[in-house]
């Protein structure tokens, strides 16, 4: 396999592979690998229906749980990401975060595959949270150092949430399900290290970060938005340009990401698996 560093903040292109066959130990040791080193790894040009794209995440740990999106019909562990080309409700992802960080043990990372994909805009944006955290000013890290994060999905996915009751009125086109199960809470530590590379990074960001323990809430807001402007400069970001046929996976415990516009007019059809965290 020949992996193209992006040149950006992270980011890779892997080329010589047919991922629609089983991958042999080595080369699932090789992709782990270089993911880990690179956070987001695109692979161009494979021909992947439901079952590969499944024996691809299962190569790298078990399914994670994913809530609040229906899976597509006949598949627990798929969801499809998907756009028709008249859409009106707003776009879906577009605030920065990292694949369900509420939950316990969130998934370690999330495979996209692009089956319809517009000819001009829908870029992701990836922003490094290494990167952010080594160049992180000492007087802001010391406002974060051993502070324990608030995460709930409450914003997004409760029933007066941006994806609740009200939203599916405008006539989106994915499967959401509200719930009031979007409320619960859960603390992950703002700076933790990566559980395989040990490398300290941000974890997750004000869109599913309701509060700070221990903190006034008001003080919270402040220092998770002066935090999320750090977290979300150009310099740690990777713009991502997808084609059909190209299978993305990324490491949710390195990078926040987000999906842009920018193809009004265009459908947009990519299919979702996530990878669990592995028993420690
Ligand atoms: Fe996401």
């Amino acid at each position: 396999m020949e992996i193209t560093p992006s040149g950006q903040a992270c980011g890779a292109t892997i080329a010589g592979l047919d991922l629609s066959k089983p991958l042999d130990d080595t080369t699932i040791a090789d992709i782990r690998a270089a993911w880990l080193e690179h956070h987001v790894l695109a692979f161009p040009d494979q021909q992947l229906a439901d079952d590969d794209l499944e024996r691809f995440t299962l190569a790298f740990g078990p399914f994670g749980e994913d809530p609040f999106i229906a899976p597509i019909p006949g598949r627990d562990h798929i969801i499809a990401v998907k756009r028709e080309a008249g859409e009106l409700a707003p776009l879906f992802a577009e605030n920065w975060h990292t694949d369900w960080s509420f939950q316990k043990d969130p998934p370690a990372g999330t495979c996209l595959y692009g089956i319809t994909i517009p000819p001009t805009g829908g870029d992701t944006l990836y922003a490094n949270q290494h990167a952010a955290l080594e160049a992180m000013p000492d007087a802001l890290r010391r406002r974060i150092e051993g502070k324990q994060a608030i995460h709930s999905a409450k914003n997004a996915y409760s029933p007066d949430g941006t994806y609740g009751e009200a939203d599916r009125a405008k006539g989106r086109s994915m499967d959401i399900r509200p719930s009031s199960d979007a409320e619960a809470t859960q603390l992950h530590p703002i700076i933790r290290q990566h559980p395989e590379t040990g490398r300290e990074g941000l974890y997750s960001c004000i869109g599913y970060i309701a509060g700070i323990e221990g903190m006034d809430q008001d003080e919270a807001l402040a220092l998770l938005m002066e935090l999320y402007q750090w977290q979300t400069r150009d310099e740690f970001v990777y713009r991502h340009q997808w084609e059909p046929n190209m299978l993305v996976m990324w490491d949710n415990r390195s990078v926040l990401h987000r999906a842009t516009g920018g193809y009004e007019g265009h459908a947009r059809l990519l299919h979702r698996t996530t990878i669990g965290s592995q028993p420690a």
